[in-house]
């Protein structure tokens, strides 16, 4: 019975995915896995060994009468006391190198990574490439080492993905990285992993692994969509792709933020009292600068697109805005 249930418990472990994370992606998964199942398998050798000897003990040595004495009191068993030394110690000093080799992989990525920009903002992701192109998921090509440079606009954020075993705090002002090597192409789910307010469970992304050919296909296409496109059309990805969603609905839900739906050109009361016309100025000074008039009945909460949305993305923004009545 215990070698079928060791048998199946097996069966959850490994590079397989299974019960306790999804499949490995990544070359980074392979150290943290191989620990994690070292330490697993060594816990559960002992619980099962402990558990049993506890169990014959207590049959075999207890008291069979009440009034039976004890036969002996052991005080010293050198032989014993060693062996119960130095195996915890040797385990511990494996288990400690293989800790220390692999956090030392994990913090140093490779020379030929492909760098991307990674901003948090409460709540979505923003991942920016060294040409200029931005995109809400993270796209990458196969069998490449990637770095992230990641920062936070807000407060703490914490970037995971657990196909590829890796997890790593995003701070404001100042930069933390985290490296992966994609083993195989697919969609892979990135969490947000430290609790930072309302939409925490969901600021969600994906990572995006393609063929190298795929990859140099879409590149070209995020390039160049808002020359290609029709304006509000394009101004729709440029919402998608900000998370603006995240606080504004579009079908005059209410949110974090006001509804698009029906705000072109009304008379918006403000938190001062005042009122503004809802039109490209205002428009465009919110996206940059959010707290400059801050819309009646909400909080001013908006983080800044200055430098992260561009003119041309302001302009397709603003056209798509005109077409939600
Ligand atoms: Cu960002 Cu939780």
């Amino acid at each position: 019975m215990l070698a079928s249930l060791l048998g199946s418990m097996a069966g959850f472990l490994g590079q397989g995915g299974g019960f306790w994370l999804p499949e490995a992606a990544s070359k980074t998964a392979e150290p943290v896995d191989a620990l994690f199942n070292f330490v697993l398998w060594i816990c559960i050798f002992f619980f099962v060994l402990i558990c049993v000897l506890m169990i014959l003990f207590v049959m075999r040595f207890r008291r069979q009468r009440p009034d039976e004495e004890a036969l002996s009191q052991v005080e010293h068993n050198s032989a014993l006391e060693i062996t119960w030394t130095v195996i915890p110690l040797a385990l511990a000093i494996a288990i400690f190198w293989m800790g220390f080799k692999g956090y030392m992989d994990l913090a140093t990525p490779p020379a030929n990574s492909m760098g991307v920009q990674v901003q948090a903002q409460k709540w979505s992701w923003l991942f920016s490439y060294p040409n200029g192109v931005s995109a809400a998921e993270l796209h990458v090509p196969e069998d490449t080492p990637v770095k992230l440079t990641m920062s936070s606009s807000d407060v703490l954020h914490s970037f995971f993905v657990p196909a590829f075993r890796i997890k790593q705090d995003v701070v404001p002002g100042r930069y933390t990285t985290v490296w992966f090597h994609p083993t195989r192409t697919g969609e892979f789910q990135v969490y947000c992993t430290e609790y930072c307010g309302k939409g925490h469970s969901d600021m969600l992304s994906k990572v995006i692994v393609h063929s190298r050919t795929d990859y140099d296909k879409w590149m070209d296409e995020e390039g160049n969509f808002i020359d290609k496109m029709p304006a509000p059309e394009a101004g729709a990805k440029v919402f998608q792709k900000y998370g603006c969603k995240q606080c504004h609905s579009v079908d005059g839900a209410g949110g974090t933020g006001p509804t698009f739906k029906g705000l072109w050109g009304i008379d918006q009361p403000l938190t001062t009292g005042a009122k503004v016309k809802v039109d490209e100025n205002y428009v465009r000074e919110s996206i940059l600068q959010p707290q400059a008039k801050i819309a009646a009945g909400y909080e001013p909460v908006m983080p800044t697109f200055q430098g992260r949305m561009n003119d041309k993305e302001i302009g397709v923004l603003i056209e798509y805005l005109k077409t939600l009545k």
